[in-house]
């Protein structure tokens, strides 16, 4: 059984995903990261980033929707390393168009909630069941599952509706896990992003500029990856351990309803 803990973390190869690897390898996870595919410029970014740190990392090809193909990757991460101690649920897309909510499409949809809901949703049911194992097997094991959702899960886009639907299935997600994991001693946890500077949100910059300037994120600035990779750290550390099922809302306080 190896002593390191592990962090599996979807979703790693670029934006929020690769910055939470990088700030779990620097916490002393190795690190086995997975997108669909392992040979993209992202994955090896952040191999070498890992690396570097002094971190094991290991690249996994895995598109989250074919829930099937999970089981294999589950066992060749145990396979590896004999544990599991984190797990982030972050991939997720957006719809490949905005469409207006009374034209969006069935295939939009099912893409969506494929990939956001259910992939994460029975990923993290086997990686739990692990857990359960696991607990029995290591002393001094703390395990954690994070579900990454979005400021979308309480707030209406009507031209992404798909998109809002899968995160607010997601916070529900993160409720009903931590409610039934918690008399495992399994701590689960919401991490709900505001508008952060990533791919995802490229096409959408210059909108998000002037909705900043114009005062709509409290914090007067756009989040960044590593906003979110610090809180999945403190998270990963135990500093919550008195708490499961908690959001933590990081948009520069975009949670404030104000007057
Ligand atoms: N950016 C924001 O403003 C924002 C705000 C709130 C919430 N979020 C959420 O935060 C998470 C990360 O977003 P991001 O902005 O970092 O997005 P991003 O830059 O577009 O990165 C998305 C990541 O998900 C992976 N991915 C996409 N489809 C996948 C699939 N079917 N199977 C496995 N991996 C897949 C991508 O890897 P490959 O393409 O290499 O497969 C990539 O690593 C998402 O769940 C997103 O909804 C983002």
């Amino acid at each position: 059984m190896n002593n390191i803990p592990v962090a599996v973390i979807t979703g790693a190869s670029r934006g929020i995903g690769r910055s939470v690897a990088i700030s779990l390898a620097s916490e002393g996870y190795d690190i086995a990261a997975i997108s669909r595919s392992v040979d993209s410029e992202g994955m090896g970014i952040l191999g070498s980033a890992v690396e570097k740190i002094g971190r094991e990392f290991f690249p996994i090809g895995l598109d989250i929707s074919c829930t099937s193909c999970q089981v294999e990757v589950v066992r060749n991460i145990l396979g590896r390393y004999g544990r599991i101690d984190i797990l982030v649920n972050n991939a997720g897309v957006a719809p490949l168009q905005r469409d207006d909510l009374l034209d969006m499409t069935e295939e939009s949809y099912n893409r969506v909630m494929n990939i956001n809901l259910k992939g994460p949703v029975f990923f993290a049911q086997k990686i739990a069941k692990e857990m359960i194992w696991l607990r029995q097997q290591i002393t001094g094991y703390k395990p954690v599952i994070i579900f990454m959702t979005s400021v979308s899960s309480v707030r209406s886009s009507t031209n992404r509706a798909e998109y809002c639907l899968s995160k607010a299935g997601l916070s529900m997600a993160s409720t009903v896990f931590a409610d039934r994991l918690s008399k495992e001693d399994i701590r689960v946890f919401e991490v709900r992003p505001g508008i952060i500077q990533t791919d995802m949100t490229v096409k959408m910059k210059d909108k998000y500029n002037k909705m900043i300037s114009d005062g709509f994120v409290p914090a007067e600035r756009w989040g960044f990856p590593e906003d979110i990779g610090k809180a999945v750290a403190s998270l990963a550390r135990g500093d919550w351990d008195f708490s499961t099922g908690m959001v933590f809302e990081i948009s520069g306080g975009l949670n404030i309803h104000k007057l």
